[in-house]
């Protein structure tokens, strides 16, 4: 209530209309602000997610980094690769996995891509175990099918499309072929060694297509976590094969562990809000 006896209330109500007529600039600063931030701050706020995951049968301590969704091309140019593979250097890891989505739009930004650029930089990763990536759906669209898998090649990737192989950690690594623009045999998703399984599937669905007699954990991108992360309106925009996941640490109804990583690039949109791009490193340690 104001108090209205010695003139206070009425004070008060004059500075707030007086005030009032602030509001619509400031919020229109702020917007700008907001909008800055998310176009130029954010998408070059690169981090790193650590994980430590106990893995039963691993013969010993094994480094892995993560990257997904780097969509180089009009918004994310292949200046910033160099970056990129400095941060997942300074990780040391043993094995680096790529989750797909090399390239935005291949057949919009081809002329202006540096592809030998590209695969020069990305031929600086070290990762003495072995470098390997999947295929994403912007991987075969617009005439990107064509020069994914040589790239990465050329960059010293090895493309597991449907494949596994053993490690010398005594894990099985299995790559799926996107599930949104490319194939797999359903049986292909029944993992019938009962050793560790370290899977990498672009889409996060897969993980509940999986069914395995050990232990598994699956590595994801897709959703770049919403990119512009906003809470209520991330679950109605999420991608066909997102599985209903958006990003970080997700466990299935069959035990399952799934880490989903908003990704490295943008896409559709310049922008990334409360999401900012990430490398992923998890070490998984000997089950003790
Ligand atoms: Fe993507």
């Amino acid at each position: 209530m104001y108090d209205t006896k010695n003139g206070k209330g009425e004070d008060r109500v004059r500075i707030f209309r007086k005030k009032r007529w602030l509001l619509l600039p400031g919020l229109l600063v702020l917007g700008a602000a907001l909008l800055l931030y998310a176009r130029f701050v954010e998408p070059a706020r690169l981090t790193v997610r650590t994980r430590t995951v106990q893995a039963e049968g691993l013969s010993r301590s094994l480094k892995v980094v993560f990257f997904t969704d780097t969509h180089f091309g009009r918004w994310y140019g292949v200046d910033r690769a160099a970056r990129l593979v400095d941060a997942i250097n300074a990780r040391q890891p043993d094995v680096v996995l790529f989750g797909g989505d090399l390239l935005d739009n291949y057949a919009r930004d081809r002329d202006s891509l540096d592809l030998e650029e590209l695969a020069a930089q990305l031929g600086r990763i070290q990762a003495p175990g072995g470098k390997f990536a999947v295929w994403g759906n912007h991987d075969y669209g617009g005439g990107a099918v064509r020069v994914y898998e040589s790239l990465l090649e050329q960059a010293g990737f090895q493309v597991l499309n449907d494949e596994s192989l053993l490690e010398e950690w005594n894990v099985q690594v299995v790559g799926y072929d996107d599930v949104l623009m490319g194939w797999t045999d359903p049986e292909l998703y029944q993992l019938n060694r009962d050793i560790f399984q370290l899977v990498v599937a672009h889409e996060p669905s897969v993980a509940e297509k999986i069914s395995a007699p050990g232990e598994c954990f699956v590595l994801s991108g897709h959703t770049h976590g919403g990119q512009a992360s906003l809470p209520l309106l991330n679950r109605l925009w999420l991608p066909a094969g997102s599985g209903g996941m958006v990003r970080g640490d997700y466990t299935t109804q069959d035990g399952t562990q799934v880490y989903v990583s908003s990704g490295v690039g943008l896409t559709k949109l310049p922008l990334r809000f409360l999401c900012p791009p990430e490398i992923v490193c998890v070490t998984f340690e000997p089950a003790v």
